[in-house]
């Protein structure tokens, strides 16, 4: 086993955690992306995304790009969640300006009993991702792991591409409930192995993508992404090396359902932009963190109204927990990735915001 080098930085962790922290973490879902021109010019050069995140050494390099630029409070794998599809046999492309494709959409009874849990040799690529990342990362910043949402992948699987309302994925719930469970139920086995041995590997938190949990009826919600999430929650590590691995749940669409989302197994909920954070922090705060969730367009305006709307997500979490044990935490995120066009200062403005306009609230507080 490799001796990772000491975390100077375990505020997001701790956050992760609800203890109290000097400041509010911060880190942005799609952090490592377009949006950077280090990246578009490591990806010119190297052909494609998914060249990209085969290669360990170029993953890594573009894991750790954000890192160099910003403060950020952590650094995050970077991968896709539709690598397990890609292991599956699904054979996944990506389209310019077009997003993913599966050249084989699982549509019918032959295409679902041909599907297993995949030998994780077939993602070996991105468990050394995690661990040279993790090296490289020094300490500096702890690393997240991650994986789509059984439902979430099952979207894609299905309906073999993107889609705003996957209404090929929400037409066999209804058609066929009993195909729908067995992609569930393999997906919910993958996603937890993989994870597992994400951690085994050096991730020290976990997220769940669920993206698309907000396109299910009430009823359909609870069966086909609560249910074989929780399979996945109650499989997964809760510490490693006698450390805590904190589980993170990104519930994209998931505003309404705030009390299905407080009965989780997990640490942290992830929110979209669309929540009011003080409702959220009613019904989840005595048990969760909160991770969100300023508008990622946002970002897009002028540097003095990036802080101003920094600065109105922090106040509408409202109080942080300051004394000892656990309470309230927030960790700043967006409430979705960040965009392609947001220029990199006006991301370097948001974080020095996060972190200085945080303290002083928790000076105000204190006095
Ligand atoms: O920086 C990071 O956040 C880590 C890496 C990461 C990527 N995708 C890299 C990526 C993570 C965590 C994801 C998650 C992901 N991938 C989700 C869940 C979160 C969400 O966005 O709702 C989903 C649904 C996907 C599937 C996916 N991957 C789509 C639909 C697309 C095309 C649309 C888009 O935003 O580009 C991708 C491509 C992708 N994944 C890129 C990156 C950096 C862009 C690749 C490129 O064009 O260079």
């Amino acid at each position: 086993m490799t001796a990772f080098a000491p975390l100077q930085n375990d505020t997001f962790l701790r956050a992760c955690l609800r203890q109290r922290t000097e400041y509010t973490p911060v880190w942005l879902m799609r952090q490592a992306g377009r949006f950077l021109p280090e990246y578009r010019a490591l990806r010119a050069r190297v052909g494609s995304f998914l060249d990209l995140v085969s290669q360990v050494e170029l993953a890594t390099e573009v894991a750790l790009m954000p890192m160099e630029r910003f403060g950020l409070d952590a650094a995050i794998l970077f991968s896709d969640i539709l690598v397990i599809p890609e292991a599956m046999g699904l054979g996944l492309s990506f389209l310019a300006e077009e997003g993913p494709r599966l050249a084989q959409p699982v549509q019918d009874d032959a295409a679902v009993a041909g599907l297993h849990v995949p030998d994780l040799e077939k993602l070996r690529h991105v468990l050394d991702t995690v661990r040279a990342t993790r090296i490289a990362l020094a300490g500096k910043a702890p690393l997240i792991g991650f994986a789509g949402s059984p439902w979430t992948l099952a979207c894609y699987m299905v309906e073999g591409s993107g889609s705003t309302d996957f209404r090929t994925a929400r037409t066999m719930l209804y058609r066929r409930p009993d195909l729908l469970n067995r992609v569930l139920r393999v997906n919910a086995d993958t996603v937890a192995s993989f994870l597992n041995a994400q951690i085994e590997a050096g991730a020290q938190a976990v997220m769940l993508f669920d993206s698309w949990g907000g396109v299910l009826s009430g009823a359909a919600y609870e069966e086909f992404d609560l249910s074989p999430l929780r399979r996945v929650l109650s499989r997964l590590h809760r510490e490693y090396d006698g450390v805590r691995i904190p589980r993170i749940v990104f519930a994209k669409g998931a505003g309404n359902r705030l009390q299905h989302l407080s009965k989780l197994d997990c640490d942290v909920i992830g929110l979209d932009w669309t929540v009011d954070l003080q409702e959220a922090r009613a019904v989840l705060g005595p048990t969760k963190a909160l991770q969100g969730n300023l508008d990622p367009l946002a970002l897009l305006a002028k540097p003095a109204v990036v802080e101003a709307e920094a600065s109105k997500v922090l106040r509408a979490f409202g109080p942080v927990h300051m004394g000892v044990g656990e309470g309230a935490t927030h960790i700043f995120n967006l409430g979705h990735g960040v965009h392609p066009h947001t220029p990199p200062e006006h991301v370097a403005a948001l974080v020095d915001a996060v972190h200085g306009h945080s303290k002083s609230l928790r000076r105000a507080a204190a006095r």
